[in-house]
């Protein structure tokens, strides 16, 4: 099948690479001329696992191409992805869908007859409609369709969750959309037998915002259950493992830490308050999950501040891991941010370490003193605030860390290493959920 895909970022750039992947001819278009360059010479512009060499792969042998010009993209593409950006518009947190229907316009008057638009940007309840009417009032005659199709993958796991989801969704309005559909997902998904789930284009909107806003709220969850334990003694792993075996819960997304962030989940959870806003319905469990959400982030450094006995006026802290989490070089709504800009504001001098993360970080940041070896950003520190749960943190060697600080003082907020264990090499321990 020959597929264009507009927007070469997460998404698309995963989405296309993978379709290529399973044999298709693939065209990915953005309008970032840098970012096309690069990409043709096989330079891949987000840190993702495994997507390098897979875009070499696919283009090596002609079925992954990419491109600034979109007539050239659509020309003879059975389906269509828009996969551009649709971020939080600034001072509403409702979805900022001008990219979404610039797209729609641009290819309107380009596409094959008969060609699927399929949208796969996550977007609000609705906004397929809106692009059905956008196309339309250009294509006058011939046919098309406009289907939703969100995608559900993970930075950090992108490749894996696209190439074996646990489900896929399919939000259609006529017969043509959903055979292509089914064709494109059907056939190479047989053998894992993946639910293919077929409903009408807003169900399949809405979907996308239901379960990242559920996830974020199980994972809202389990933190205030781990505060909960602080106080009373309990352990939030156990507590976790404990639930989670129950098939019903399910043991994911159960990790206590000093809260979700990352491009999704805070935005996702925004929109869709702003949608139950506009059609006059409350979603409270969602409100409540943002609301504590963003308190945890504030008040992690008043854990840090309690480890160090209430006072960081210069003191000197380490910081271990600064992305949103590990696999990514992505800081956006990064729980670090909010907390190292809470320690510098009482005075704490911040050293930190991200393996992949620091360039990102850098922007965000200042007067943040960065280093690329662990041990190095530990030097003299009088604690360590482990973040980010990258591998090779949680591999450090503990003995080796201490010897270089000047106090050992750990503050796990991602539950990173056994208590018991750095406490026998004379680390002071505050973690997440246990009452070490
Ligand atoms: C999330 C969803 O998991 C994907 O299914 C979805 O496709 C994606 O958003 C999206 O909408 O594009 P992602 O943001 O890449 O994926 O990251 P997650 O792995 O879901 O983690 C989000 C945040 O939750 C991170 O800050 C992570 O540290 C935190 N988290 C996750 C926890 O604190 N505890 C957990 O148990 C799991």
């Amino acid at each position: 099948m020959k597929i264009a895909i507009i927007g070469t970022g997460y998404v698309g750039l995963v989405s296309g690479t993978c379709f290529a992947a399973w044999g298709h001819q693939v065209a990915c278009v953005d309008k970032n001329a840098q970012k096309i360059d690069g990409l043709v010479r096989g330079i891949v512009p987000i840190y993702e696992p495994g997507l390098d060499g897979l875009v070499e792969r696919n283009s090596a042998v002609g079925r992954l191409s990419f491109t600034c010009n979109l007539a050239e993209a659509v020309k003879g593409a059975s389906v269509v992805f828009i996969a551009v950006g649709t971020p939080p518009r600034a001072g509403h947190g409702d979805a900022d869908l001008s990219f979404v229907y610039m797209a729609a316009r641009e290819l309107a008057p380009l596409i094959d007859d008969g060609a699927v638009v399929v949208v796969k940007s996550t977007v609000p309840v609705g906004t397929g409609d809106a692009v059905q009417k956008i196309i339309g009032s250009v294509r006058t005659a011939g046919h098309f369709s406009v289907a939703s199709n969100p995608e559900f993958l993970r930075e950090g796991v992108a490749i894996r969750d696209f190439m074996e989801p646990d489900r896929v969704v399919i939000g259609v309005e006529d017969e043509r959309a959903r055979n292509v559909l089914m064709e494109l997902y059907g056939a190479p998904l047989e053998a894992q037998k993946t639910p293919i789930v077929v409903t009408q284009r807003r169900t399949s909107e809405l979907i996308k915002y239901a379960a990242n806003a559920f996830l974020a709220t199980k994972i809202t969850f389990i933190n205030e259950l781990a505060d909960l334990c602080e106080q009373v003694g309990s352990n939030v792993g156990e507590l976790a493992l404990g639930m989670g075996l129950d098939k019903r819960i399910g043991t994911s997304f159960l990790n206590a830490g000093p809260g979700y962030g990352g491009s999704c989940f805070p935005k996702d959870t925004m929109a869709l308050l702003r949608t139950a806003q506009d059609y006059g319905v409350a979603v409270r469990i969602v409100e409540e999950t943002v609301t504590a959400n963003e308190a945890r982030k504030r008040r992690m450094a008043l854990k840090v501040m309690d480890a160090l006995d209430g006072d960081v006026e210069g003191r000197t802290i380490a910081v271990l891991g600064l992305t949103f989490k590990p696999d990514t070089d992505d800081m956006r709504d990064a729980p670090s941010v909010p907390l190292i800009e809470t320690l510098q504001r009482f005075g704490a001098k911040i050293r930190a370490h991200d393996p992949v993360g620091m360039e990102n970080a850098g922007h965000l940041l200042s007067e943040v003193e960065f280093f690329d070896d662990p041990y190095a950003c530990a030097c003299n520190a009088e604690a360590v605030v482990v973040i980010t749960e990258w591998d090779s943190i949680r591999k450090l060697d503990l003995v080796r860390l201490k010897k270089t600080m000047r106090q050992a003082v750990l503050i796990d907020l991602r539950n990173a290493f056994e208590p018991g264990v750095a406490e026998k090499i004379g680390f002071r321990v505050s973690a997440i959920g246990r009452s070490a």
